[in-house]
Order: structure tokens, then C-alpha cells, then sequence
């Protein structure tokens, strides 16, 4: 018979001090902002770590996570909590269009012989932008053959990077992608039960991954990229942090390259070397 350690019942839900804690630690080391408003879905997305930790109160998990055991080993599934990985093929999809038609046109006559034209997706969550650029940029070289490319796609979330590496998706997730492109892009699994299907290698091998917290990790140890995908990561910093964030990221974009934003994000009186060439598309002077 085995024996498991029952799980103590959970005698509180998260007080205001606790709240407070956590949500200061995460602004500070993530940026991200937690108003009291989002207390009930911190408690929410919490409630498995303690589960899963045995802890019968969020007093008793702020107490591991501010332990030095806790900040060695609670802040990488923490995070991945915390953040929210929302994202879709295609999204935003007026972007791609852009890219293929009035960037690559421009700036593929520019690129040094034998270089790629770099693309950074920052923030890239579970994979669905940086492939999404990869099949775009793919498109643009099986008509242009000289042209290549290289992606990189960069998130806090270890979960979420972890699931872009692998690179397999549910098939409800790829219904925006066009059919042309499922045909040469996406690979069925050969067992018809499973309803997945996953991204070609020729594919996968364009697109690297890495962890990179965009508050306090440096991005110069990056290389420039001719067009940058920041895209519904802002909404979740505040005002100042996205100057910040902006103003780094514009340091790693080439001159004459393109920064897009998601669709409810702006950078109105903020101090950039940018100017707006579409609502959501700048490009740096
Ligand atoms: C809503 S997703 C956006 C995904 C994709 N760019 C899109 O538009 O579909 C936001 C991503 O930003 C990441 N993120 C939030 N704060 C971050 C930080 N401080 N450093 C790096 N990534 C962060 C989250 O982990 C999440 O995967």
C-alpha cells in the first residue's frame, strides 16, 4: 500500500501584507504591476505552488519565497504563474503583412552580403510569433533564395520557453494559420487520436530561444536585429518601465529598423529615436 502525506487544508486566503509582498518583489524584479484589483488572481494562480508545496497558508509560501532556499528555487515556477502567456499564430496580423510587403522589400537589398535579416521576438511566450515570423520570413525566401533569416525569441517564462522549444501545438491553436502554410509548415502526428501537430524542422532550426527578464537582464550581449516584436508585453509595465524597456530595446535595433507594438500599446511623449509609420509599427531614425 502506499502512503502519501495528506495535504493540509488551506486555513487563509492571501491577506493585503502578503498581497503586498509578493506583488512589490514581482514589480521590482519583473516590472510587472500587481494593483490590490489583482489580489484574487494571484491567490488563484498561487494556490498549485502551495498544493504543491504542502504549505497551508500564503503567509507560509511569502515566507519560502523571501527564504534563501525560496529565492534560489521558487522564482522560476513562480514566475511562470505570474505571467500571463496569452498568445495565438497570426496575431495581430496586419504586422505580418507589413513585414512581408513593405519591410523585407527594403530592407533584404540592404543586408550585407551573406548576413541574415535578424528579427527579435521579445516576449515571445509559448512560440506562436517567432514561428508565425518564421513562416513569414520563410515565404519571403523560397521567392527570394539569397535571402536568410534568423529568429530569437526571449521570455521570462521557462514554462512557456520550454513549450516554444518543443514546438507542438494543440490543433484548435493553429486554425488562424492560412492553409498553404499548415501544408508546408506544420507536421501531423502520425497517430490520428493525437490532435496536435508540430512545427517543421527546417523551420524550428531558424528560431533559438532564450530566458531574458527584460528589467534586469542587459540585452547588449545580444546582437543587433533588423526588426524587433514586442507585442502585448508593455500593457503589463508601467508607464516608466516601458520608456526604460523601449529605450533598450531601440539600443539593439538596427538604424532604419522596425519596432512593432501590440495593438494597445503606445509611446506617445516618450523620449525615442523612433518615428510612426503605422499606428503600431515605428522604425528608428
Ligand atoms: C501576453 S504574452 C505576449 C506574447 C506575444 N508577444 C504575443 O503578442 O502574442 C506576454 C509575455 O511577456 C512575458 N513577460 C512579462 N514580463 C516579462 C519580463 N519582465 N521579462 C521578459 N518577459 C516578460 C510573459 O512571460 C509573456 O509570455
Amino acid at each position: 500500500m502506499n502512503y502519501t502525506t495528506p495535504h493540509k487544508p488551506l486555513d487563509l486566503g492571501m491577506t493585503n501584507t502578503d498581497f503586498s509582498r509578493l506583488s512589490a518583489f514581482i514589480y521590482k524584479h519583473y516590472g510587472i504591476k500587481l494593483p490590490l484589483s489583482k489580489k484574487l488572481m494571484l491567490e488563484g494562480r498561487l494556490h498549485k505552488r502551495l498544493k504543491l508545496l504542502n504549505l497551508s497558508s500564503y503567509k507560509a509560501y511569502c515566507d519560502y519565497v523571501f527564504s534563501e532556499d525560496g529565492q534560489q528555487m521558487e522564482l522560476i515556477p513562480m514566475m511562470d504563474l505570474v505571467t500571463t502567456n496569452k498568445t495565438d499564430f497570426f496575431r495581430e496580423a496586419v504586422h505580418f503583412n507589413f513585414l512581408f510587403e513593405e519591410v523585407l522589400p527594403v530592407l533584404s537589398k540592404q543586408l550585407p552580403v551573406g548576413k541574415p535579416f535578424r528579427v527579435w521576438s521579445a516576449g515571445c511566450s509559448t512560440g506562436e510569433e517567432p514561428y508565425t515570423l518564421a513562416m513569414v520570413l520563410s515565404e519571403y525566401h523560397r521567392k527570394n533564395t539569397e535571402f536568410d533569416y534568423q529568429i530569437l525569441g526571449t521570455d521570462i517564462s521557462t514554462r512557456a520557453l520550454n513549450a516554444a522549444v518543443t514546438a507542438v501545438y494543440q490543433q484548435e491553436k493553429v486554425t488562424p494559420v492560412p492553409l498553404s502554410f499548415k501544408q508546408k509548415y506544420l507536421l501531423k502526428s502520425k497517430d490520428p487520436q493525437n490532435k496536435t501537430v508540430r512545427i517543421v524542422p527546417e523551420l524550428r532550426s531558424k528560431v533559438n530561444f532564450e530566458r531574458l527578464n527584460f528589467i534586469e537582464d542587459s540585452y547588449s550581449a545580444l546582437q543587433s536585429f533588423d526588426a524587433i516584436f514586442c507585442r502585448n508585453v508593455l500593457i503589463y509595465f508601467d508607464r516608466q518601465t516601458q520608456e526604460s524597456v523601449i529605450q533598450k530595446l531601440c539600443l539593439q535595433l538596427k538604424a532604419g529598423g522596425f519596432l512593432f507594438l501590440g495593438h494597445s500599446e503606445s509611446v506617445a511623449q516618450m523620449d525615442l529615436p523612433l518615428v510612426q509609420i503605422r499606428p503600431t509599427i515605428f522604425r528608428k531614425v
